[in-house]
């Protein structure tokens, strides 16, 4: 009889971090990728090795410091992108290389411009190579959900010929319905004769919001692992999010009968707070099961009923999952050993940040403010990750006036040299704005600007959050602030600092 365990493969890391406006930094990935090994998931997939050295670099970094999940790597039908995958992950207790190829009519001639013979030798050749390294491959037929079903049948029984252990089936541009999904996996599981060789894995994107409902309905016919990401990070509208999945198969034992996961599920709250702060994009409010309402109840018949019997209207109960009501409060009495567990309460791994300047930068705000919450924790979280980058500006000095003539006077540190500038603008935020501008000399257009206060009390953080265009390309850039011309200062400062880092980048690979 088939285990009746559901796979959780995680790839906010790969197809979640794909989506991102910038990418995130060696230490930012290692952080999700703990918290990721600390809820329980069996694989993540850290990155595209072969797509640049900074992935290369962030894989490697994960696949040495996560013990308990494997850790795995992506990469096309290419022997480049293999080895580069093995490279990447040889460091690893264990890992998996993923390879992949489109199936579909449409990729194989508009996209590879071949035809099915050669995608097939390709994906051999592929297979192969990847079992020359290890035992544990992955191959993904993409575009599957619109693969005519005679050549995905053919494709898959190859690919485990070859040696591919785990078969992934993608719905790439989500475009099927649950049953139509359901018939695909069904059809493979009665058509291929060595389909007991692998384990069949999903991983549905969500353009028709279907993601969690295909990957659902591929269970009930025989697949054993779901691709997903936190908080349905991903392309477009998003890959299928893991958190809904996992609860789906806890709540509905009765329908899912004797599926299970080794999620642990009371992490799944700070996992997805977690995954929001650090890539910067916040959860839905009304997002099923992590978003800040979904057990709130705002009508007065559903109150009653919730406080005669929760069940009446709460089919999850929020602690199970690690909601708690709680808001930790912290002052400047409080001592490192407090801030280190609120930190790790919050999702964040000791081996990714440095407590010391984490604690005297905490001291700072805790004599600015009085109380310090979680919230202003995950803004200096987020401080000391730009402190460990390379800078090419740091902000000295600012002074602005309001009033009719908006006007800002802001000093630079350019690599050690400093410099000032004055201008006017439409207001403060913009005089600053006109400043950097004029000391940079590089002209970048404000796309969006946004602020929000971090609590509800006088003494709130504000989060100034700018996006930057630049040759063509958005950077974003964050800044945090009890004083929001300065953090609106940060913000710009931050997205430069991005749009240099690039610029640099750029250099490289033109020398
Ligand atoms: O959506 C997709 O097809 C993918 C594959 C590379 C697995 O992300
Ligand atoms: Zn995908």
């Amino acid at each position: 009889m088939k285990d009746n365990k559901i796979i959780i493969f995680d790839t906010t890391l790969r197809d979640g971090e794909q989506a991102l406006g910038t990418s995130l930094n060696i230490n930012q990935k290692l952080q999700i990728a703990l918290a990721l090994e600390n809820l329980g998931v069996d694989v993540i997939e850290a990155g595209f090795p072969v797509s640049s050295q900074g992935d290369f670099k962030a894989v490697q970094n994960i696949a040495l410091n996560v013990k308990n999940s494997t850790v795995c790597a992506l990469c096309r039908a290419l022997d480049k992108d293999i080895d580069a995958a093995y490279e990447a992950l040889k460091v690893a207790s264990h890992f998996r290389i993923h390879t992949f190829i489109a199936t579909s009519n449409l990729h194989i001639q508009d996209k590879l411009k071949k035809d099915f013979n050669e995608i097939l030798a390709m994906a051999t050749k592929a297979i192969t190579r990847a079992r020359s390294y290890t035992d544990d491959v992955e191959f993904s037929c993409e575009d599957a959900g619109r693969t005519p079903i005679d050549n995905l049948c053919f494709m898959v029984e190859n690919a485990i010929k070859a040696g591919a252990k785990t078969i992934n089936i993608p719905d790439t541009v989500g475009y099927t319905l649950p049953g139509e999904f359901a018939n695909i996996i069904k059809t493979l599981f009665n058509r291929v004769p060595n389909i007991d060789k692998a384990v069949i894995s999903v991983h549905c994107h969500n353009d028709l919001g279907m993601a969690t409902g295909n990957s659902l309905s591929a269970i009930l016919e025989g697949a054993r692992q779901i691709e997903g990401t936190i908080n349905g990070l991903g392309e477009r509208a998003g890959n299928c999010a893991l958190e809904e999945v996992i609860m789906a198969i806890k709540i509905r034992k009765d329908y899912l009968k004797g599926f299970y996961t080794d999620i642990k599920c009371e992490n799944i709250a700070k996992t997805s707070k977690l995954v929001a702060a650090i890539t910067n994009e916040s959860i839905p409010t009304h997002k099923a099961i992590v978003g800040s309402n979904a057990f709130s109840h705002s009508s007065g018949i559903h109150q009653d009923g919730v406080l005669k019997n929760r069940e009446t209207y709460e089919i999850i109960n929020p602690k199970s999952i690690g909601f708690y009501d709680n808001r930790m409060l912290m002052t400047a009495r409080s001592g490192r050993a407090m801030i280190k567990a609120c930190l790790e309460n919050l999702g964040y791994h000791e081996n990714t940040y440095d407590l010391d300047d984490v604690y005297e930068n905490f001291l700072k705000l805790a004599d600015k403010k009085g109380q310090v919450y979680d919230y202003d924790l995950e803004a200096l979280m987020f401080l000391s990750y730009e402190n460990a980058q390379e800078h090419e500006l740091k902000l000295e000095k600012l002074n602005v006036i309001s009033g009719s003539i908006p006007t800002a006077c802001v000093c630079l540190n350019m690599q050690g040299e400093l410099k000032t500038e004055s201008c006017t603008g439409n207001g403060p935020i913009e005089a600053v704005f006109n400043c950097i501008v004029r000391i940079t000399a590089l002209e970048c257009v404000l796309k969006a600007y946004s602020i929000n206060a971090k609590s509800s009390g006088v003494d709130a953080q504000g989060q100034v959050d700018v996006d930057l265009e630049f040759q063509g390309r958005k950077f974003h850039g964050k800044g945090l602030s009890t004083d929001v011309i300065e953090a609106s200062a940060q913000a710009f400062i931050n997205a430069y600092n991005a749009i240099y880092r690039s610029l640099k980048v750029q250099e490289r690979k033109m020398a």
